[in-house]
Protein backbone atom coordinates (compact mmCIF):
# COMPACT_ATOMS: atom_id res chain seq x y z
CA UNK A 1 0.00 0.00 0.00
CA UNK A 2 1.25 3.56 -0.46
CA UNK A 3 1.94 5.71 1.98
CA UNK A 4 0.90 9.12 2.19
CA UNK A 5 2.82 11.72 4.62
CA UNK A 6 1.83 15.10 5.13
CA UNK A 7 4.37 17.38 6.69
CA UNK A 8 2.37 20.66 8.46
CA UNK A 9 4.00 23.44 9.12
CA UNK A 10 4.11 27.83 9.08
CA UNK A 11 6.98 27.58 6.71
CA UNK A 12 7.32 31.13 7.37
CA UNK A 13 9.93 31.37 6.17
CA UNK A 14 11.26 27.61 4.86
CA UNK A 15 14.56 27.38 6.02
CA UNK A 16 17.26 24.63 4.58
CA UNK A 17 16.17 22.26 8.19
CA UNK A 18 12.81 22.22 6.91
CA UNK A 19 13.82 21.05 3.07
CA UNK A 20 16.58 18.49 4.89
CA UNK A 21 13.12 17.00 6.54
CA UNK A 22 11.20 16.70 2.93
CA UNK A 23 14.36 15.26 1.06
CA UNK A 24 14.14 12.75 3.96
CA UNK A 25 10.52 11.94 3.79
CA UNK A 26 10.42 11.89 0.12
CA UNK A 27 12.73 9.34 0.52
CA UNK A 28 10.56 7.36 3.11
CA UNK A 29 7.42 7.79 2.03
CA UNK A 30 5.36 7.30 -1.49
CA UNK A 31 4.60 10.58 -1.43
CA UNK A 32 4.43 13.60 0.22
CA UNK A 33 2.29 16.79 0.84
CA UNK A 34 3.85 20.12 2.66
CA UNK A 35 0.97 21.38 3.67
CA UNK A 36 1.11 25.53 4.88
CA UNK A 37 -1.33 26.51 7.76
CA UNK A 38 -3.47 29.60 6.60
CA UNK A 39 -3.43 31.80 9.76
CA UNK A 40 -5.40 34.77 9.50
CA UNK A 41 -4.60 35.36 13.27
CA UNK A 42 -0.96 34.92 13.11
CA UNK A 43 1.15 37.83 11.74
CA UNK A 44 3.53 36.21 9.17
CA UNK A 45 6.06 38.06 7.44
CA UNK A 46 5.76 35.87 4.20
CA UNK A 47 2.12 36.23 2.94
CA UNK A 48 0.80 32.86 2.14
CA UNK A 49 1.13 32.75 -1.75
CA UNK A 50 4.67 33.79 -1.37
CA UNK A 51 5.28 30.91 1.19
CA UNK A 52 3.66 28.58 -1.45
CA UNK A 53 5.31 29.59 -4.28
CA UNK A 54 9.22 29.58 -2.43
CA UNK A 55 7.99 25.82 -1.78
CA UNK A 56 7.31 24.86 -4.44
CA UNK A 57 10.40 26.65 -6.33
CA UNK A 58 12.81 24.80 -3.18
CA UNK A 59 10.76 21.31 -3.12
CA UNK A 60 9.27 21.25 -6.49
CA UNK A 61 12.23 19.61 -7.92
CA UNK A 62 11.70 16.41 -5.85
CA UNK A 63 8.90 13.96 -7.84
CA UNK A 64 6.83 12.53 -5.02
CA UNK A 65 6.97 16.24 -3.13
CA UNK A 66 4.02 18.68 -3.65
CA UNK A 67 2.69 21.80 -2.02
CA UNK A 68 -0.59 22.78 -0.48
CA UNK A 69 -2.17 25.05 2.14
CA UNK A 70 -4.42 23.86 4.90
CA UNK A 71 -6.70 25.43 7.32
CA UNK A 72 -8.75 23.71 10.76
CA UNK A 73 -7.29 20.57 11.99
CA UNK A 74 -4.61 19.11 10.63
CA UNK A 75 -5.86 15.39 11.62
CA UNK A 76 -9.21 16.36 9.69
CA UNK A 77 -7.15 17.70 6.12
CA UNK A 78 -5.09 14.50 6.74
CA UNK A 79 -7.72 12.07 6.15
CA UNK A 80 -9.26 14.51 3.49
CA UNK A 81 -6.00 14.19 1.65
CA UNK A 82 -5.90 10.36 2.56
CA UNK A 83 -2.61 10.51 4.48
CA UNK A 84 -2.23 8.50 7.07
CA UNK A 85 1.49 10.27 8.81
CA UNK A 86 2.08 13.52 9.70
CA UNK A 87 5.90 13.77 9.29
CA UNK A 88 7.45 16.62 11.89
CA UNK A 89 11.27 17.70 12.61
CA UNK A 90 12.40 17.25 15.60
CA UNK A 91 16.09 19.23 16.39
CA UNK A 92 16.77 19.44 20.12
CA UNK A 93 14.97 18.28 23.70
CA UNK A 94 13.70 22.26 23.61
CA UNK A 95 11.03 20.60 20.84
CA UNK A 96 10.23 18.09 22.35
CA UNK A 97 7.37 18.72 25.06
CA UNK A 98 5.25 20.82 22.15
CA UNK A 99 5.63 18.02 19.44
CA UNK A 100 4.80 15.46 21.88
CA UNK A 101 1.57 16.93 22.98
CA UNK A 102 0.54 17.51 19.53
CA UNK A 103 1.13 14.41 18.47
CA UNK A 104 -1.14 12.36 21.30
CA UNK A 105 -3.25 15.06 20.71
CA UNK A 106 -3.63 14.14 16.73
CA UNK A 107 -3.68 10.55 17.82
CA UNK A 108 -6.85 11.39 20.17
CA UNK A 109 -8.26 13.18 17.15
CA UNK A 110 -7.60 10.37 15.20
CA UNK A 111 -5.51 7.24 15.63
CA UNK A 112 -5.58 5.70 12.61
CA UNK A 113 -2.83 8.53 11.50
CA UNK A 114 0.47 8.70 12.98
CA UNK A 115 3.23 10.73 13.60
CA UNK A 116 6.39 10.13 12.44
CA UNK A 117 9.98 12.48 13.76
CA UNK A 118 12.63 12.97 11.49
CA UNK A 119 15.58 14.76 12.73
CA UNK A 120 17.26 17.03 10.24
CA UNK A 121 20.75 16.97 9.78
CA UNK A 122 23.06 18.34 12.73
CA UNK A 123 23.84 21.04 10.83
CA UNK A 124 20.59 22.31 11.05
CA UNK A 125 19.73 21.51 14.93
CA UNK A 126 20.00 24.88 15.96
CA UNK A 127 18.17 26.57 13.03
CA UNK A 128 14.59 28.24 12.89
CA UNK A 129 12.67 30.28 11.12
CA UNK A 130 11.92 32.57 14.36
CA UNK A 131 15.42 32.72 14.69
CA UNK A 132 16.08 33.83 10.76
CA UNK A 133 14.00 36.50 10.79
CA UNK A 134 15.67 37.95 14.10
CA UNK A 135 19.12 37.37 12.73
CA UNK A 136 17.87 39.28 9.37
CA UNK A 137 16.32 41.95 11.26
CA UNK A 138 19.96 42.77 13.24
CA UNK A 139 21.54 42.77 9.56
CA UNK A 140 23.20 39.50 10.35
CA UNK A 141 23.72 37.41 7.68
CA UNK A 142 21.91 33.57 6.85
CA UNK A 143 23.49 32.35 3.92
CA UNK A 144 23.46 28.69 3.86
CA UNK A 145 20.69 28.49 5.99
CA UNK A 146 17.57 29.13 3.54
CA UNK A 147 17.30 28.91 0.09
CA UNK A 148 18.85 31.74 -2.03
CA UNK A 149 15.53 32.72 -3.49
CA UNK A 150 14.81 33.52 0.66
CA UNK A 151 17.49 34.83 1.26
CA UNK A 152 17.10 37.32 -1.18
CA UNK A 153 13.14 38.47 -0.42
CA UNK A 154 14.40 38.64 3.37
CA UNK A 155 16.98 40.85 2.58
CA UNK A 156 14.66 43.17 0.67
CA UNK A 157 12.64 43.27 3.40
CA UNK A 158 15.34 43.80 6.00
CA UNK A 159 16.38 46.84 4.27
CA UNK A 160 12.92 48.32 3.57
CA UNK A 161 12.13 48.22 7.25
CA UNK A 162 15.41 48.61 8.81
CA UNK A 163 15.36 52.42 10.52
CA UNK A 164 17.95 54.81 9.26
CA UNK A 165 20.68 55.18 11.64
CA UNK A 166 20.62 58.63 14.01
CA UNK A 167 21.96 61.20 12.12
CA UNK A 168 24.97 61.64 14.41
CA UNK A 169 26.33 58.04 13.42
CA UNK A 170 25.57 58.54 9.81
CA UNK A 171 28.81 58.25 8.06
CA UNK A 172 30.12 62.08 6.69
CA UNK A 173 30.08 62.97 3.27
CA UNK A 174 33.15 64.48 2.02
CA UNK A 175 32.53 67.74 0.56
O1 LIG B 1 5.67 25.24 11.91
P1 LIG B 1 4.77 25.23 13.10
O2 LIG B 1 4.19 26.61 13.34
O3 LIG B 1 5.43 24.64 14.32
O4 LIG B 1 3.52 24.26 12.73
C1 LIG B 1 2.47 24.06 13.64
C2 LIG B 1 1.30 23.31 12.97
C3 LIG B 1 0.84 24.02 11.71
C4 LIG B 1 1.73 21.92 12.64
C5 LIG B 1 0.16 23.25 14.03
O5 LIG B 1 -0.10 24.52 14.52
C6 LIG B 1 -1.13 22.66 13.48
O6 LIG B 1 -1.22 21.50 13.19
N1 LIG B 1 -2.16 23.51 13.31
C7 LIG B 1 -3.44 23.11 12.76
C8 LIG B 1 -4.54 23.15 13.81
C9 LIG B 1 -4.60 21.86 14.59
O7 LIG B 1 -4.79 20.78 14.07
N2 LIG B 1 -4.41 22.00 15.92
C10 LIG B 1 -4.38 20.89 16.82
C11 LIG B 1 -2.99 20.28 16.85
S1 LIG B 1 -2.80 19.25 18.21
Amino acid sequence: MKVLAVYPGSFDPVTNGHLDIIRRGSRLFDRVIVAILRNPEKKAMFNLEERRRILQRAAGKMSNVSVDTFDGLLVDYARRRGARVIVRGLRALSDFEYEFQMALMNRRLDAGIETVFMMPSESYSYLSSRLVKEVVRLGGSVAGLVPQDVERRLGTRAGKSRRPAPRKLRKQRKP
